[in-house]
């Protein structure tokens, strides 16, 4: 159900929304350029094979739900093909990711939140030599990821069944992430705790993608925080989900909202557009 504040906050984004042509800083130019790539579209269809068959999967899982209640799926039992419908990410989502994890030659990769697999296997094909960590809560889930790292060779993923802290808590103290995925529980509460028990994993350039950011009123106050954070350099919000950079200020820090320039095509950069 689309409530109004979805509207709201979708009118508030457009209007904030800034395109490639109002980028002034190398570090975000090459950010959008990760969005905007268009690879051999042959290395994802594995991936985007198994997303066709969960998607005709009517097989039915028993689901416990350790985060945010979802606003589509109310029961517990539920069918494959309806999580792979409402919780997995997008195909031009999991794309930016993994090319994301390629261009930043990212070595170590978390993502809280692995679902049926789908997005873990995307950064695994997008940068084979990172080492990635993906966590997930649901037992049915889990198995079924693994299944489909299993089937697609995924060597480079550690998946490991627990909750989300459960996990955190027990990282060793030396161990940093170049890019963390925050996937799951989307409550403003859990999201700043993750983020705040994550933070002394993160090294400087460290890119922190938040799903959701707009999926409620209350996940907006969570994005908001973390874009004020005192080492946050930079926020780009794409309305589904946002990013951050993380590291040592030298300037004051930078957000944009960036939408494609086919949304607005009158921002073509022949003028000085900065506002
Ligand atoms: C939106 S789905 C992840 C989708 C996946 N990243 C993708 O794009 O394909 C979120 C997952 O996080 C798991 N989750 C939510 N809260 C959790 C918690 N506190 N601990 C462990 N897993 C949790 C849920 O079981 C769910 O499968």
């Amino acid at each position: 159900m689309i409530r109004f504040s979805d509207i709201r906050s979708a009118f508030q984004f457009y209007l904030a929304g800034r395109t490639i042509y109002d980028i002034h800083s190398p570090l975000l130019f090459q950010i959008i350029e990760a969005k905007r790539q268009r690879n051999n579209t042959a290395i994802w269809e594995p991936i985007e094979a198994i997303r066709r068959e969960y998607l005709n999967d009517k097989n039915v899982i028993e689901f416990s739900d350790l985060g945010a209640t979802s606003r589509v799926l109310h029961t517990k039992q539920r069918t494959v093909a309806g999580i792979t419908r409402v919780s997995v990410s997008p195909p031009a989502q999991c794309r930016f990711m993994a090319n994301l994890a390629a261009r930043f030659t990212a070595k170590s990769i978390l993502e809280l939140g692995t679902s049926l697999g789908i997005s873990t296997a995307y950064l695994s094909v997008g940068n084979p030599k990172a080492q990635i960590e993906t966590i997930e809560g649901d037992p049915s889930s889990y198995a079924l990821a693994n299944a489909l790292f299993d089937r697609l060779n995924c060597s480079n993923i550690e998946s490991y069944n627990l909750p989300f802290a459960k996990y955190i808590s027990g990282l060793p103290k030396e161990k940093s992430f170049d890019i963390v995925f925050i996937d799951g529980h989307h409550t403003s509460e859990a999201t700043l705790q993750y983020f705040d028990a994550l933070e002394s994993h993160f090294t400087e350039g460290t890119i922190i993608i938040i799903d959701d950011n707009h999926w409620s009123p209350d996940m907006e106050i969570a994005w908001e925080t973390l874009k004020s954070k005192s080492k946050v350099l930079y926020s780009v919000d794409f309305f589904r989900y946002g990013l951050l950079i993380w590291g040592t200020k030298t300037q004051a820090s930078q957000s944009f909202s960036y939408i494609p320039f086919a949304c607005k095509p009158w921002r073509i950069g022949l003028f000085d557009q900065r506002s």
